[in-house]
């Protein structure tokens, strides 16, 4: 259950409602009750509280609420009411045809107040939202968290042992870091199928594409991080609107949230699974352009396929973002130019031939805008850092945080693998092991460091001048 201290400030007791001051009293009360900062659903009106960060640098603070209506936040000292960003509702299956289906329960409301850049602080009682600092210097990176449980592969991650589901110690390693921002690469919901009976790993657990499920597999074990900084959500294809999609918009998305853009009914999904990319900048010179790959599929797309059209005017778009800044670090989910093992032993997979396709059409071999330095993304579940002795920039994956780990890459790539033609590889390292890395700048330089679940540093990667060296400085154990 996500925490969070719900005692009104002075201040803001002067200016809240009655009702607001009943809700919080409760909450108090249920803070006492229970002894420690968790409260619980039936009780609490705050389930969870948070900050997205968004374009330009501004943000959003955002809370998932049991009350009937949206909180006071204070910003800058001003008072004013959230705006409701989605009502309760219970979302009939999309398909309900299809095996281990059944209806999306949203029982809570969320309501959401945008953040301008410059803001000092942004509070409800005495919770601070995290606010990042105007030139954020020290960044968490994870990706792909949930617990798997989907039949269609058979595959059941024990989500009771964390050990073998270590979402919650990664989270718990990463906020010691104290970071001042938080990327994640996407694909936090996972639990599309039910636990089999007898399967004691999974036991309890819920499952679908409701709220239960967000709770379990995002917002109660990342609530520690989420109360230390504002996060960048990139969108996963677990997050696309035949799968969790409808809580993608909700809860994640940066965007205003309407019926057309809810994934809750498929005839808008045409449009709710692209989402136009942003930049986040960093200082004057760096940024970060957030590209939603939520639907590329590997296999090349046609000039004639309906996505072809939609990821060409987004990559049209993410060139006049790139045009703002000397160096542009690209964040999508899928990798464009990293290496997916094949679990059967066969040939290690290239990177997305959906986005290539799309992506060559306006840059050629390079696939990428000229100040396109560095390129982050999940999907694959490990860690791998590959640069390029071509002009190509170096590709980060970090899809190694909690759900069940791929198979390890060829420790050696065969000679002359290359993710994309004419892409070729001079440096490559990986790892399959749970982990998650910073982004630091260090002496007017970028520095990542991948480590394990503890926080423990297995490789750390100089960034500079569209290359990465990664040198290994610890072991897994
Ligand atoms: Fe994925």
């Amino acid at each position: 259950m996500t925490c969070v201290s719900l005692k009104p400030s002075l201040s803001n007791k002067n200016k809240m409602t009655k009702l607001h001051l009943q809700a919080l009293s409760v909450a108090a009360l249920a803070f006492a009750i229970t002894g420690c900062s968790s409260i619980r659903h039936d009780v609490a009106p705050i389930h969870s509280a948070y900050t997205v960060q968004t374009e330009g640098g501004g943000a959003i603070a955002r809370v998932i609420t049991a009350a009937a209506d949206c909180p006071l936040i204070e910003i800058d000292g001003r008072a004013q009411t959230m705006t409701q960003r989605a009502a309760p509702a219970t979302i009939a299956a999309r398909d309900p045809g299809k095996k281990d289906s059944k209806p999306a329960n949203f029982p809570l409301r969320s309501c959401e107040a945008p953040l301008p850049r410059g803001t000092h602080s942004a509070q409800i009682g005495s919770f601070a939202f995290p606010l990042a600092p105007a030139e954020p210097k020290r960044i968490i990176i994870l990706g792909d968290t949930g617990c798997r449980m989907k039949q269609a592969e058979n595959e059941f991650q024990p989500c009771n042992d964390t050990k073998a589901w270590p979402f919650a110690e990664v989270i718990k390693s990463a906020a010691a870091f104290k970071p001042e921002l938080v990327i994640h690469v996407g694909d936090f919901h996972y639990r599309e199928s039910p636990c089999p009976a007898g399967n004691a790993g999974c036991a309890g657990s819920p499952w679908g594409f409701g709220m239960d499920v967000w709770d379990a597999d995002f917002f109660t074990p990342a609530a520690p991080l989420l109360k230390s900084a504002p996060w960048v959500f990139m969108r996963g294809n677990h997050e696309s609107c035949a799968r969790a999609g409808q809580g993608w918009f909700r809860f994640l998305d940066n965007t205003p949230w309407s019926a057309a853009r809810s994934c809750d009914d498929p005839a808008n999904d045409g449009e709710a699974d692209f989402s136009a990319p942003y930049s986040v900048p960093l200082n004057a010179t760096t940024q970060l352009i957030v590209f939603d790959s939520s639907r590329a599929g590997l296999k090349a797309y046609k000039p004639t396929d309906a996505a072809y059209g939609k990821y060409l005017t987004q990559l049209q778009e993410v060139d006049r973002l790139a045009s703002q800044r000397q160096h542009n670090f690209f964040l999508a989910h899928h990798p464009v130019l990293a290496f997916a093992p094949n679990p059967t032993g066969g040939p290690t997979y290239p990177g997305n031939g959906g986005l290539q396709s799309v992506m060559a059409q306006l840059h050629g071999q390079r696939l990428f805008p000229r100040n396109v330095e560095l390129a982050l993304h999940g999907h694959v579940h490990l860690f791998e850092a590959v640069s390029f002795a071509s002009d190509h920039p170096a590709s980060i994956v970090l899809g190694n945080s909690a759900s069940g780990a791929d198979v390890d890459l060829p420790a050696q790539l065969p000679p002359g693998l290359m993710p994309a033609p004419g892409a070729i590889v001079d440096d490559f390292v990986s790892r399959s092991g749970f982990g998650f890395a910073s982004l630091e700048l260090i002496a007017q330089a970028w520095q990542l460091t991948e480590y394990d679940v503890q926080g423990r540093a297995i490789f750390k990667c100089a960034l500079k001048d569209g290359k990465s060296r990664c040198a290994r400085v610890g072991q897994d154990k």
